[in-house]
């Protein structure tokens, strides 16, 4: 079965089962300042979990394209990617436990849905600790569908427990899902949740029960939320006997392409340079483009990665790059017509890219030309030098200095790589896991006035053709992308401060209201219309200044939210400015 005829299936399953097809959201999420990508499915849905009614219903379903960057060092294993595809279900405070977990196993064993085989599934449950019981419920509910105790296993939180990613909101145990792909056991302790690829994992029912508070303890939500994840790229190899992700069509065309240009080709490489452009175009079609700056700093590190690869296979091409983004914007520009849309705009960064780090990659060659003139030692530093400057990754140097008969102080090096490390993780770590959100009350504040300020700039700077590029929200800050083509005056930062701080002064109301998606286009207002769901949308409108559809969560009344005061205005991408504001 092919992963289209997967989701067919999987939407089509769940239409019976009373819920609502909703559509993918973007890779960005909005008001989400724990992560820089849409990381699953769950996470534009967020807002609803705390008991916001969602337009559709409380029945959801859903195909999410995700980008986790977590897994990035072991890609090229079996069954991690960067880029993946994730199916879903939902239950907004209705169905529980019994309902999410009869119907997992009647859509992956059940006749007539994926008919996998019963034998091979194995299923992990959470275990229990001082925050929460041990999942009894859902081993029963397994045991009852004929699931023998022996391959039930019982794990911990790391293994079995979802969110938060900030230190507070919704989270519970889960329940996971198994396939054996028949390879031996890679040692006695093998088991489901081991990395070898015996088991892969398919399928998560996630059950949020528990709000997780500042103290840190944990206590019962008032709506409980069943959320589920597969993996289609995971799913569709398990259905196609394959033992890796690598071996189904949304990969094969691509692996094909480099091993026929490669003249020295590797497993490893090969799947790396597949992986990361991929997920590089499906970030470029949103407008991404490369910088040295959060996502745009992702993007940049995937694509010369893939490069630095390209010598590693042997590869001589130029524009290689683009050759892949070419078939991979064919596979998949059905489903995401942004893929067409942007197509120029993808081509045309990736050949930049490729250019400019060709040139950075070929000076770091003369600079290694030099330490071989030296001697015949290369140390630690030396090598770290042409890693962080010149980009040159420690397989390539090691490779390079075995050619020309030099050792290499690995050692040395580590260390070096391990204290640069430190400086840097720290900030970036806490973005890259995936996560629910905090809506605490400053992220509301923040939201409603980056509401006003969307309507205010468009008034300001007297261009209708202005609108959202990008937005995030921290406890501190927000921060919001529109395409405008120059530096903004101060002159025009002091008025657009003053018409939002008018606006909050005129203690507006802000309402919600739910329509058609006509009827929103009608009104002529501001939001992302594609990436929205089916019949019905929720609109937030603040007094009559403006009115935009979103999920929200918002404050009752602009008065709440003090002093609008911007921080820093700069550019984030060829024509695109960024604002970064507070509210004091
Ligand atoms: N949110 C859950 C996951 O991504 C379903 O595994």
């Amino acid at each position: 079965m092919k992963a289209k005829e997967l989701k067919k299936k999987y939407f089509e399953f769940f239409k019976e089962k009373q819920h609502k097809l909703i559509s993918s959201a973007s890779l960005i999420p909005e008001h989400d300042p724990t992560v820089l990508f849409t990381t699953a499915g769950m996470h534009p849905l967020v807002p609803y979990f705390m008991g916001e009614p969602h337009p559709a219903g409380k029945r959801l379903v859903n195909v999410q394209k995700c980008i986790r960057t977590v897994d990035i060092e072991v890609v090229g294993d079996p069954s991690h990617l960067t880029f993946f595809e994730m199916l879903g279900n939902w239950s907004l405070g209705d169905y529980w436990k019994k309902e999410a977990i009869e119907w997992s196993f009647e859509f992956l064993i059940g006749g007539g849905r994926l008919g996998l085989d019963k034998n091979k599934l194995y299923i992990t449950v959470f275990k229990g600790d001082k925050d929460a019981p041990k999942d009894l419920e859902s081993s029963k509910i397994w045991e009852s569908l004929g699931i023998p105790k022996k391959r039930i296993y019982f794990l911990p939180k790391e293994d079995n427990w979802w969110g938060p990613a900030g230190s507070t909101g919704p989270c519970g145990p889960c329940t996971e899902m198994f396939y054996d792909t028949g390879k031996e056991k890679c040692s006695k302790d093998c088991k489901p949740g081991c990395s070898c690829g015996k088991y892969f994992e398919i399928w998560n029912d996630v059950f949020l029960e528990y709000n997780k508070k500042s103290d840190g303890s944990f206590e019962p939500l008032k709506q409980k939320t069943v959320d589920t994840g597969m993996g289609v790229e995971r799913t569709a190899a398990m259905l196609q006997g394959k033992k890796n992700v690598f071996e189904v069509e949304m990969f094969t065309p691509i692996i094909d392409r480099i091993n026929e240009n490669s003249k020295k080709p590797n497993t490893k490489s090969i799947r790396v340079v597949a992986d990361h452009l991929k997920a590089a175009v499906f970030m470029l079609s949103e407008n991404i483009a490369p910088s040295n700056l959060d996502q745009g700093y992702i993007l940049r590190r995937l694509i010369r990665k893939s490069i630095r690869h390209f010598r590693i296979l042997d590869i001589e091409k130029e524009n290689f790059t683009t050759e892949i983004a070419k078939i991979v914007i064919d596979m998949y520009k059905e489903d995401y017509k942004e893929l067409n849309q942007n197509e120029n705009f993808i081509l045309e960064e990736l050949e930049k890219e490729e250019k400019k780090f060709k040139r950075t990659l070929e000076k770091g060659l003369r600079e290694f030309e030099k330490l071989i003139k030296k001697g015949t030692k290369i140390t630690g530093k030396e090598a770290f030098l042409l890693f962080s400057s010149y980009g040159f990754p420690l397989e390539m140097t090691e490779e390079l200095a075995q050619e020309k008969g030099l050792t290499l102080n690995k050692k040395e090096f580590e260390k070096e790589f391990e204290k640069h490390q430190e400086l840097s993780r720290a900030g970036a770590e806490k973005r890259f896991k995936g996560g629910l959100a905090d809506s605490s009350e400053e992220t509301k504040k923040l939201h409603t006035a980056t509401h006003l300020l969307n309507e205010v700039i468009r008034k300001v700077l007297k261009d209708d053709k202005i609108v959202q590029k990008g937005s995030n929200i921290t406890k501190e800050r927000l921060r919001f992308d529109f395409n405008f083509d120059r530096k903004l005056t101060p002159e025009e930062i002091k008025k657009v401060e003053d018409l939002v701080n008018k606006k909050i002064g005129e203690a507006l109301e802000v309402k919600k209201e739910e329509m058609t998606l006509e009827e929103a286009k009608r009104k002529n207002m501001q939001g992302v219309f594609e990436h929205k769901y089916g019949d019905k949308v929720s609109v937030y409108s603040i007094g009559k200044f403006s009115m935009e559809i979103c999920g929200g969560p918002h404050v009752k009344n602009t008065k709440e939210l003090g002093k609008f005061k911007i921080i820093k205005e700069e550019s984030s991408a060829a024509g695109i400015r960024r604002i970064k504001a507070v509210l004091e």
